[in-house]
């Protein structure tokens, strides 16, 4: 907690309001669950996602939403500064980068109880990676209601720039989200190494720019093909985007000489080229097979 900030309304910490609403959960699911759906105009502050960078990524309601914001707490560097120019022009912007909850929680709070349309923009989506239900929750404990609008995530920015599917028939079945082991993710909860062996798995790392050796080094020493296709990209669909395509072998060197240490995605596998995949399917004679071909539609 910083020096200067302000105890939660009810003097308990962030942590008991997320144990509270934990226990709650557990007992039976918002109601609002079942009363609204994503993109819906809910009352609260709404926790949006900004997108991969582009501000033409943003979706229609988080652009109306920011339009009519008085205060847009955002996720720093992480969002393009030109969403921010084009889009909350009248609002006041402050960056959560450096504050904790302590900090955030009333901050938000007193600006929605003095009647300020206030938006939490997070990168990407908020429910990757974001740490935004704990933020909700702080808030909703203290009779703040609040609600998520979805946001294009970093590696479906990175697929369509690499022109490729993260899942390809007879390639990749599975995706798999991940982050590498570091101060937040012990060795034991590392799994890459295991989607990897999967073999027709799309393994994507987040936050894991500054650990692309040590990652590949690990996937050396358990054996995996060192020719396995790679790809880092930098600021997927930013202006300046850089995409480098190379293996479990050589893609260390390659980023350490790009000098990327964040703000990139790591995709590994066969899917990052795109080649060998079979025709699905979707588009051949057995989707025609009438109630056999159900659940094939997408
Ligand atoms: C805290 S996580 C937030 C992820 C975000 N919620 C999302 O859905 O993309 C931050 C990590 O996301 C990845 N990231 C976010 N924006 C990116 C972009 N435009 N290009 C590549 N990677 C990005 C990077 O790996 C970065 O370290």
């Amino acid at each position: 907690m910083t020096d200067d900030a302000e105890p939660a309304a009810d003097g308990g910490e962030p942590q008991d309001a997320i144990d509270a609403q934990g226990t709650r959960r557990r007992e039976e699911l918002d109601e609002r669950v079942f009363e609204y759906s994503a993109g819906d105009e809910q009352e609260g502050i709404p926790f949006v996602g900004a997108g991969p960078g582009n501000p033409r990524l943003l979706t229609v309601a988080g652009k109306e939403l920011l339009e009519e914001a008085d205060l847009v707490v955002h996720a720093g560097s992480l969002v393009n500064s030109e969403l921010l120019e084009a889009y909350c022009g009248h609002a006041e912007l402050v960056n959560s980068v450096g504050k904790d909850l302590e900090e955030l929680i009333p901050l938000m709070r007193d600006a929605y109880e003095d009647g300020r349309t206030v938006v939490r923009l997070h990168s990407g989506d908020p429910a990757i990676y974001g740490a935004a239900l704990e933020q909700m929750d702080a808030l909703e404990h203290e009779g703040v209601p609040t609600y998520f609008v979805p946001g294009v995530t970093s590696a479906f920015a990175a697929s369509a720039t690499l022109r490729t599917q993260l899942t390809l028939n007879e390639v990749s079945n599975h995706v798999a989200f991940t982050r590498p082991q570091g101060k937040t993710l012990d060795p034991e909860e590392d799994h890459i190494s295991e989607f990897v062996a999967m073999g027709d798995v799309t393994t994507c790392i987040y936050l894991g720019t500054h650990a692309v050796r040590e990652t590949m080094d690990r996937l050396l020493e358990d054996g995996h093909d060192p020719e396995t296709p790679v790809a880092v990209i930098y600021h997927a669909s930013w202006p300046d985007e850089d995409v480098i395509v190379g293996s479990i072998g050589t893609i260390a060197d390659q980023v350490e000489a790009a000098g990327y240490r964040a703000s990139a995605l790591v995709v590994i596998g066969d899917a990052v080229t795109g080649a060998g995949y079979e025709r699905s399917y979707l588009y051949g004679d057995w989707a025609n097979r009438g109630a056999e071909g159900e659940g094939t539609s997408d």
